[in-house]
């Protein structure tokens, strides 16, 4: 398992083994985090097919692999993010041409109104080398709270892969809030990456 910065430290890496290289985390996905979610997700309220799922804020690494997953487990994904900060746009190619129910919006009600399950990230990732003021202020309307959350369905869940920037991305109501599932997605990180060696060992 390599959790790096480079992605292509990742693509580097597989090239000269003969054993499984599992992604544990780059600047491009993180594809582990994504299948703990699905499964939360699952556990929580059943099959994710045809389920709304929004995402607010950076269209980062973890949003890349939610992409895929939109494609793979058929869900309709809503992603509202301010301009200059959209998700990876080969991924975005990929999923469309595979029929993949994507939605991109700058407008955050837009995205959050009647979803299943609300998401967000730190707006700063691990190694971003960006002028960070600029990019907080930018993502500063795509913050969850209670808001938002009351414009998605009332059984609504909010998840994030943590760690949070309280008062950022998410306010202290909706991290400890009843809708949120933070810890019990943290807890299911184990079993998913338990499975995950499993497959990889066949
Ligand atoms: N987007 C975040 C995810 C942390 C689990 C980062 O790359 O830092």
């Amino acid at each position: 398992m390599l959790r790096t910065h480079a992605h292509k430290n990742v693509l580097e890496f597989s090239k000269n083994l003969d054993i499984p290289l599992i992604n544990g985390l780059t600047d491009l996905s993180h594809p582990c985090q994504i299948m703990s979610d699905v499964m939360t997700f699952e556990e929580l309220k059943g099959s994710i097919k045809n389920k709304k799922i929004a995402w607010l804020g950076d269209g980062n690494n973890v949003v890349y692999s939610l992409i895929e997953a939109a494609v793979q487990f058929e869900f309709q994904l809503s992603i509202a993010c301010p301009k200059g900060y959209e998700p990876n746009k080969k991924i975005l190619q990929w999923a469309k041409k595979n029929k993949g129910d994507i939605f991109i919006t700058k407008n955050p009600l837009e995205a959050s109104n009647s979803a299943d399950c609300v998401m967000t990230d730190k707006w700063i990732s691990m190694g971003d080398k960006i002028n960070k003021n600029k990019k907080k202020k930018a993502l500063k309307p795509y913050q969850i709270n209670e808001k938002i959350m009351k414009s998605a369905n009332k059984d609504a869940i909010f998840m994030h892969c943590l760690p949070a920037n309280r008062g950022e991305e998410v306010t202290d109501e909706v991290m400890d809030g009843k809708q949120s599932v933070v810890w019990l997605e943290a807890l299911n990180r184990i079993h998913v990456q338990k499975s995950i060696i499993q497959w990889c060992l066949k």
